[in-house]
């Protein structure tokens, strides 16, 4: 069997991997358009960072897994065709800023419809609105009508950082489908080594509606809590202690409870603004509304933490240096993609602060570009290490939760920085109390009044 993907990025790349990894004899293509991306992938410098992900490649590549830019001929050889092109958020016309736009799927679409010249299995895995299987349908129909082409829709809930073992021991995987042979077809090769009972099958709505309904839940308990921890901060309770307490009903259940400076990524914003779209377009005003308070919420708490860094720092942070310690949208990948860093850095450089920022996985080439600002305009400085960032600081601001933040040397940190030395925590990982009994101020999210440092 040959299977091409189209789309070798964050969802492409690890996927066709694990699945050349467990199947030695499938040959799994995985082709983009993007030059510079293939290039990366044939070398030892993967484009993505993600734990456990340059072992497998190495193990596979150039024996069942395959890197390439020529896409027409792939795609005529493939019995199975997956399609992993991204699906940003409209910023244009109708439904701007919510809908998802799909022209790289349909370009996908016709392309596989000009050049298939037998039956193929058509594989969606890309994120998308519900019902644009049928479109995927309509456009290979007319465009090859003598050939058979079954749709299917295979969501992927794996979360970056830890992709590897998402995809290694997945809780489910979900295919949607009509007919039953291609349906089987994928099952089986997810079969290998997924226990059969985790492979779910649904009708193709079902599935497409089940991705985006996922992320809205999760995206969701995380606004619940970071609501609740906007009221502790104005109380004496602690965030952490709340989800503890709540996490243990096994009807809540304890993950993903973790109050932040708000979620990021690639998929909960847009999935949830594709979601309310959708509500729209049925006229269920009330429903969009409920999902749409989820994003508003997650907003709020992006602006309510770097307007909280502000009014401790007296007011004002103008021509001081605050030191921001983490760039990427969680830990353990290099994406940014809606990290709330980009924006709470972009309000404190409105508030003319200068900011000194280290990630260790985030180029300064993208953090640049993600702030709109240049090399020579002296307001952002790129570092190579957490404490050079913060020599000479006001403040540290943590926005990531990269384990090693929490066990710098915290006491040699504050030696070098300007006094009073404040640190906000936007992740919760460092000991406030034992940063204060070093001479800090410190806050966290959710924890402790203002002023009561
Ligand atoms: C998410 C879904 O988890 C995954 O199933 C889907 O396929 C894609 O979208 P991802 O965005 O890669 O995955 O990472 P995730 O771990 O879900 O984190 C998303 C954001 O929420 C991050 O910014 C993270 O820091 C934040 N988060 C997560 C919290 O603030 N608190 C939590 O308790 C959990
Ligand atoms: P995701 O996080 O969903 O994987 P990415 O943006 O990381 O999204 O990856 C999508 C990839 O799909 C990009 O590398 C992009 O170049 C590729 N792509 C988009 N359109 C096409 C196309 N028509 N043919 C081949 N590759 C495409």
């Amino acid at each position: 069997m040959k299977i091409c993907c189209i789309g070798a990025g964050y969802v492409g790349g690890p996927t066709m991997a694990m699945i050349a990894h467990q199947c030695p004899d499938i040959e799994v293509m995985v082709v983009d358009v993007n030059e510079e991306r293939i290039r990366a992938w044939n070398s030892d410098n993967l484009p993505i960072h993600e734990p456990g992900l340059d072992e497998i490649v190495a193990a596979r590549r150039g024996r069942n897994l395959f890197f390439d830019t020529v896409i027409d001929d792939h795609i005529r050889a493939a019995d199975v065709i997956f399609i992993c092109v991204g699906t940003p958020t409209k910023t244009f016309g109708a439904g701007a800023g919510r809908a998802a736009d799909l022209r790289y799927i349909e370009t996908c679409a016709r392309r596989i419809a000009s050049v298939a010249e037998d039956d193929k299995i058509v594989v969606e895995k890309s994120t998308i609105p519900v019902r644009t299987a049928n479109s995927i349908k309509r456009i290979l129909k007319a465009g090859k009508p003598e050939v058979n082409f079954d749709v299917l829709s295979n969501p992927e809930f794996l979360a970056e950082g830890t992709a590897i073992s998402d995809l290694l021991e997945p809780d489910r995987i979900l295919i949607g489908g009509e007919s039953e042979r291609p349906v089987e077809t994928l099952a089986a090769i997810y079969g290998r080594w997924v226990p059969r009972e985790r492979v779910i099958t649904t009708n193709l709505w079902s599935s497409e509606l089940s991705k985006l309904t996922a992320n809205a839940f999760l995206a969701q308990r995380i606004s619940s809590i970071n609501a609740i921890s906007a009221l502790c901060e104005a109380t004496d309770a602690e965030v952490g202690e709340v989800a503890h307490a709540i996490g243990m009903d096994s009807r809540v259940g304890s993950k993903f409870l973790r109050a932040s400076v708000g979620f990021g990524g690639s998929c909960f914003q847009k999935d949830i603004l594709n979601l309310v779209y959708l509500c729209e377009h049925y006229g269920l005003k009330e429903v969009a509304e409920y999902w749409e308070q989820v994003v508003k919420m997650n907003d709020y708490q992006k602006r309510r933490f770097s307007h909280r860094i502000v009014q401790t720092m007296f007011n004002t942070v103008s021509q001081k240096t605050i030191a921001i310690w983490g760039f990427a949208f969680k830990k353990d990948t290099d994406d940014t993609r809606e990290s709330p860093a980009i924006a709470v850095c972009q309000d404190l450089l409105n508030e003319r602060a200068h900011l000194k920022i280290f990630d260790p996985e985030v180029p300064g080439s993208r953090i640049r570009e993600d702030l709109g600002c240049e090399d020579d305009e002296g307001k952002v400085t790129i570092c190579h290490s957490a404490e050079e960032a913060t020599e000479g600081a006001h403040a540290i601001v943590i926005l990531t939760e990269w384990d090693a933040f929490a066990h710098e040397d915290f006491a040699k940190i504050y030696q070098g920085m300007e006094k009073p030395a404040f640190v906000f925590d936007g992740r919760n990982i460092v000991d406030l109390e034992a940063l204060k009994a070093l001479g800090f101020e410190a806050y966290g999210v959710g924890r402790g009044r203002p002023g009561t440092s």
